[in-house]
């Protein structure tokens, strides 16, 4: 199948190797994360290697996606805009223009007159979305889209669109942090494991190639930190887990879960206090992935969990490297495997980190991983 390369790795990548011709891609967030930044940048490289592109703004002002591109750099500026609402004018064009690849920024704001719905209402997105998606294949006309999604992920757009479109990507992050993931949800070209890994700039998004090396570096091997081995797609990541357990005046005392699922952090926590003996009912509890990073495997578990006895109790995991682990607990608080242990362990002993701690026929329980932790701190006190 040909492909299209967008010139930006990680955004290929996720794609399952590119834009396919004449596809329909919805790319969803929330405000500010960096939509309209990432596909000014795919279609500024694509106007770079000689592509023919159009990006229809309906949100932004022809200047204020200019001055963007300004930002962005040179090809940016070469990108053509097209600043409308009206669906039949913005079909018009792309009919007359044959774009290759087209951006429309974002599929709420347009609308068909025809309709009586207010823009952005599920009948004018389906509406919007359907007729582009039949444009797009009748002309080959590869076809991002983007759209909005609030935090809870609730908006109507989206949702109906998913059933639609080929590829559903999601980026994803905290707008205060640097790090932002893209990953897919859904892809009728690749796979929906692959994630990409950016970090917003001044001049843009960049790709993070190295993201392991960046958030190993930044681990602060303090009570409370361990990596976790994770994988995203095919490839394995090394984030850092961070706990922080507090006495609590609440009742029920606080459960706060950035970057994980909450359900997993609840499951860990009562796993810890039924069979690993560390039991933080009148704590308050808060677990955080680095770097605003989002792990959503039961690979997570292990690292959550010794975070968590690690902050409980003081103890600083590691001597020199930090603490690396994965695996998934179980509810009899055995660990469970997970798949690619070699892949995991190599990317941690690649990056310095040689004690990893993962379900093996040595540790096969939570209480035999716990006990590693403490004797992290034996090894340090023996060799200081
Ligand atoms: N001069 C700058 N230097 C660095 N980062 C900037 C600069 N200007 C804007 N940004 C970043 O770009 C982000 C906005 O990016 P962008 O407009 O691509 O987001 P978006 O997802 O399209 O937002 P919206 O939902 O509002 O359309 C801001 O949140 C900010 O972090
Ligand atoms: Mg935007």
């Amino acid at each position: 199948m040909e492909r299209l390369s967008t010139g930006i790795g990680e955004l290929d990548r996720v794609l399952g190797g590119g834009l396919v011709p004449g596809s329909l891609v919805l790319i969803g967030g929330a405000p500010g994360i960096g939509k309209s930044t990432l596909t000014t940048g795919a279609l500024a490289n694509l106007v770079a290697t000689g592509r023919k592109v159009l990006y229809v703004s309906g949100e932004e002002s022809a200047a204020q996606v200019k001055l963007r591109a300004e930002r962005l750099g040179q090809h940016a500026l070469g990108v053509p805009i097209v600043a409308d609402t009206d669906l039949d004018a913005v079909l018009t064009t792309l009919e007359a223009e044959r774009p290759e690849v087209c951006v429309v920024d974002s599929v709420q704001v347009l609308y068909d007159t025809a309709l009586t719905g207010a823009p952005g209402s599920v009948s004018q997105v389906r509406e919007v979305a359907g007729r582009l998606m039949r444009l797009a294949k009748k002309r080959g006309i590869a076809t991002l889209l983007v759209g909005h999604v609030t935090k809870e992920g609730s908006l109507a757009g989206p949702r109906v669109l998913e059933h639609l479109v080929d590829c559903v990507l999601s980026f994803e992050g905290e707008r205060e942090r640097t790090y932002r993931t893209l990953r897919a949800l859904k892809n009728r070209f690749g796979s929906t494991n692959e994630v990409g890994v950016f970090e917003m700039q001044e001049q843009g998004l960049v790709e993070v190639e190295d993201a392991s090396a960046r958030f190993v570096n930044e681990a602060t091997r303090a009570p409370g930190s361990v990596v976790l081995c994770a994988m995203e797609g095919s490839r394995p990541l090394l984030v850092e887990v961070q706990a922080l357990v507090a006495p609590s005046e609440l009742v029920p005392p606080r459960r706060v879960a950035n970057g994980v699922d909450r359900n997993r952090l609840a499951l860990v926590l009562a796993v810890l206090g039924r069979h690993g003996g560390v039991s933080l009912g009148t704590s308050d509890v808060f677990v955080s992935v680095a770097g605003g990073v989002r792990v959503d495997e039961p690979g997570a578990d292990l690292a959550i969990a010794l975070a968590l006895a690690s902050a409980a109790k003081g103890i600083v995991p590691a001597s020199e490297a930090p603490l690396a682990a994965f695996g998934e607990l179980g509810l009899t608080g055995e660990l469970r495997h997970v798949g690619h242990v070699e892949r995991r362990v190599g990317e941690a002993h690649k990056f310095g980190l040689e004690r990893v701690v993962h379900p093996s026929q040595r540790v096969g329980t939570l209480r035999q991983a716990l006990a590693l932790l403490s004797r992290g701190t034996e090894e340090a006190a023996g060799a200081a």
